[in-house]
């Protein structure tokens, strides 16, 4: 890593969306730190990008994991510019045959783990006095009937990005959110191919969207040229969330 490249931490940074992530901000000249708890593909996505980003194992809900990624960023490069918290599950169900756990483990990572995420950075970017913090959310934060812990986690992250754009701006550190709607990844190719048709159909765009079109949003709102920009949420999702039923 040259000594004046950004930097930035990807979280989920190894498969789907967080991938098309960690090579945009490559491509736009970021030193980037994959995080994920699949190692064998960090591992490799590490060596086939040497000395353009480096892997760390980490569950982020696990608060003893988080620090050690903070202290290995700290030690290593010194600074952090850019926070992407992008790793995410779903356990979906309605919420009559949704166990207690699986609300539990969607919150813990979804939430918890961008919540601890961002209390490290906040303190490393508070003392650099610059930084910017984008969390990937989801549209599902308005509600899809058998989300109930999905969408509330989502809608916790819009809630904790709101306040730390409060509590950081002064800091020169911006923190927005974005909501990405349908988009093509190995979770949505899982679907049915009527039920993936009928969710095409809904769309204003009648398209389904691609992992690069959250990817180029984050390099936009994580850039040092949108210091005016903060507290967020971004719609990436086609038109979905404007609302209207559309019937054609
Ligand atoms: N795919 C969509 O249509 C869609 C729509 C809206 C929002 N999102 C959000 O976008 C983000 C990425 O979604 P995706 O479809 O690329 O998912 P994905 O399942 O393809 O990738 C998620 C990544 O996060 C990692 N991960 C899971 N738990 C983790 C943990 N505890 N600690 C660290 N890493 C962990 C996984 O190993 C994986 O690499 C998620 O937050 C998701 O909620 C996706």
């Amino acid at each position: 890593m040259k000594n004046t490249q950004l930097t930035a931490l990807v979280t989920g940074a190894v498969k789907g969306i967080g991938k098309a992530i960690t090579y945009k901000l490559i491509h736009e000249g970021y030193f980037v730190i994959m995080v994920d708890v699949d190692k064998a593909a960090g591992l490799e996505l590490e060596s086939e990008n040497k000395g353009l980003c480096v892997f760390r194992s980490c569950n982020i809900s696990k608060e003893a994991e988080v620090k050690e990624v903070f202290s290995f960023i700290a030690g290593t490069y010194g600074n952090l510019d850019l926070l992407v918290n992008n790793a995410g599950i779903i356990k979906d169900n309605l919420i009559w045959n949704m166990a207690a756990e699986d609300f539990d483990s969607v919150v813990d990572i979804n939430l918890k783990g961008t919540w601890l995420m961002c209390k490290e950075a906040a303190g490393l970017m508070k003392n650099q006095q610059k930084g910017r913090i984008v969390n990937i959310a989801s549209r599902a934060w308005l509600g899809n009937k058998g989300q109930s812990n999905y969408s509330a986690s989502k809608a916790g992250i819009i809630g904790l990005t709101r306040v730390l754009a409060l509590e950081l701006g002064k800091y020169n550190v911006c923190v927005n959110a974005i909501a990405p709607g349908l988009i093509d990844t190995p979770l949505t190719r899982g679907l049915r191919k009527d039920v993936l048709e009928g969710l095409i159909a809904a769309q204003p765009t009648k398209s389904i969207g691609q992992p690069s079109d959250i990817a180029n949003a984050v390099a936009f709102l994580g850039s040092y040229s949108t210091g005016f920009i903060t507290g967020q949420t971004l719609y990436v999702d086609g038109g979905k969330s404007i609302g209207s039923n559309l019937s054609s």
